[in-house]
């Protein structure tokens, strides 16, 4: 069912990700016939440009960076409109009004309206201020939705800070904050594959798990965004919000109903759950580094210390590994190793489920280990490595491999995380966004992290195009276990 009409305002429309993806993903939905009947979308920002110069920028990026052209591409641009005000004035928002109520005019939107806030996050919460002091955020005249990119807050103070402005202005009902990360569609997969599948379910517990690895490793450094960056590191950036996320989705219990309340409510107890962080677990099994000079295949890259925006003496981490417990009745005991850093040699995400061997190795002396491997990107799919005979005499047993792709799959239009996102926005399903009591629980978890940074805790470094320091190594090896290095 396709969304009813609306109209969508993106502040911060000048900036990068707009261009990048969030028009790239209204523009895949629009060809799909996924987007309403009528719908607008309005750019606004501060740079000043008229309707025709934003929709000529938008149109030229869309033929060079997704290959658009033809008459779904012009047809998709005469939807999108642009108003340039000083997004930190609350006056000027006066100038919306006209603009928004011609758009809900022509596309008969009965006043529909998602704000998508991907602007710099000081302004997360003057925007929702300044809507308010037109009337913008009034529920009378339809819905009005508001979406908040990451990050949300630096801390658990601040994203307490914002979410009592916001809250003000919008009612929670409104607030849909995004991680991309729940758009991705294996990571949605891993609810169905746990909890429509008898196979695995019984086994999904610290009687047959013996450990669990999830790990986000990229290629890329922190390019043209260190100054963003150098103030957060990937434990603000990757952990606190996308990892956190992966992992309640590995370990939340079954949910009542599949519905927004009932599936949060289990995400929000499983992160409320995380073992509390100390110093001395921090000291033994947290890993911090920041990547030197280096070569990434054969590009020789620059040390993180001298990249665009980020101090020549910073203490940003670039790459983290962490051992962390659940205390719960399902998970008591199990670890949970993750890890994700910068320059690393693969762009791969994945969950490995390592289960426990058997009691007694009948065949051999090293029974292979039994795992399920979720491959959240790229080539999205699950494979399960158990053990079989080896062809030939004797009883030995080989580790081998069942794999599903999902590349393989008939009918294969999976969308992208922002186009889910933005879809179930406009249709008012929140499931996928992190309501503010999960967004609460990750900050306090990763406070004691964060402390940690902030009293100059240990740093490792590590060579770009390598898989990181070796005290990551190290810190696995200490129960006798080793990362999984795809090859
Ligand atoms: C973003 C981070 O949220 O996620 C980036 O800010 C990171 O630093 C990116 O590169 C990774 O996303 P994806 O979808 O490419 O895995």
């Amino acid at each position: 069912m396709r969304p009813e009409n609306n109209c969508i305002v993106i502040f911060g429309a000048s900036g990068d990700l707009t261009r990048r993806k969030l028009i790239p993903a209204l523009f895949h939905l629009f060809k799909n016939n996924q987007l309403p009947e009528k719908f607008a979308v309005l750019g606004v920002s501060r740079t000043e440009l008229d309707d025709d110069t934003f929709r000529e920028a938008m149109r030229r990026n869309l033929i060079e960076k997704e290959g658009a052209h033809g008459q779904t591409l012009e047809a998709f641009c005469t939807h999108l409109y642009y108003q340039s005000i000083d997004t930190a004035d609350r006056d000027d928002y006066a100038k919306l009004l006209p603009r928004l109520d011609a758009l809900h005019h022509e596309y008969d939107t009965r006043g529909n309206t998602v704000y998508y806030l991907s602007t710099p996050p000081s302004l997360y919460g003057i925007i929702p201020e300044c809507l308010a002091a037109h009337g913008l955020n009034d529920e009378e005249r339809g819905w009005k939705r508001l979406i908040v990119e990451k990050p949300f807050g630096y801390d658990s103070q601040t994203a307490k800070d914002l979410d009592r402005t916001i809250h003000h202005y919008f009612h929670e009902h409104q607030i849909y904050r995004i991680d991309h990360y729940l758009g991705k569609e294996t990571v949605q997969n891993l609810l169905v594959l746990r909890f429509s599948n008898g196979l695995f379910e019984p086994l999904w517990n610290r009687n047959y798990i013996d450990y669990i690895e999830i790990t986000a490793a990229e290629t890329i450094g922190v390019e043209d965004r260190g100054g963003y960056y150098d103030g957060s590191g990937a434990v603000r950036d990757m952990f606190q919000n996308h990892l956190l996320q992966i992992l309640a989705m590995v370990a939340m219990e079954p949910p009542a109903l599949i519905d927004a309340d009932s599936m949060r409510d289990e995400v929000a107890k499983v992160l409320h759950s995380l073992h509390p962080l100390d110093n001395e677990h921090l000291k033994t099994h947290l890993v911090l580094a920041q990547y030197g000079k280096g070569r990434v295949g054969d590009k020789e890259v620059l040390p993180y210390r001298q990249e665009k925006g980020v101090a020549a003496d910073s203490t940003t981490e670039t790459y983290m590994a962490l051992r962390l417990q659940i205390d719960n009745w399902r998970w008591s005991g199990v670890p949970f190793y993750i890890r994700t850093g910068k320059y690393l040699p693969m762009r791969f995400t994945e969950v490995v489920i390592h289960f426990k061997t058997t009691p007694h190795p009948v065949f051999n002396q090293h029974a292979p280990e039994n795992k399920l491997i979720i491959r959240i990107q790229p080539d999205e799919g699950i494979a399960m490595r158990f053990g079989l005979k080896r062809p030939g005499a004797g009883f030995d047993a080989e580790e081998v491999s069942m794999d599903f792709r999902y590349a393989d799959l008939a009918a294969n239009n999976v969308l992208t995380a922002y186009e889910r996102l933005l879809l179930d926005a406009m249709k008012g399903d929140a499931t996928l966004f992190a309501r503010t009591d999960a967004v609460h629980a990750c900050w306090k978890f990763v406070e004691p992290i964060l402390a940690y940074k902030a009293n100059r805790g240990q740093l490792y470094n590590y060579d770009p195009g390598s898989w990181g320091p070796t005290e990551a190594d190290k810190m696995i090896a200490r129960s006798g276990r080793v990362w999984r290095q795809p090859k």
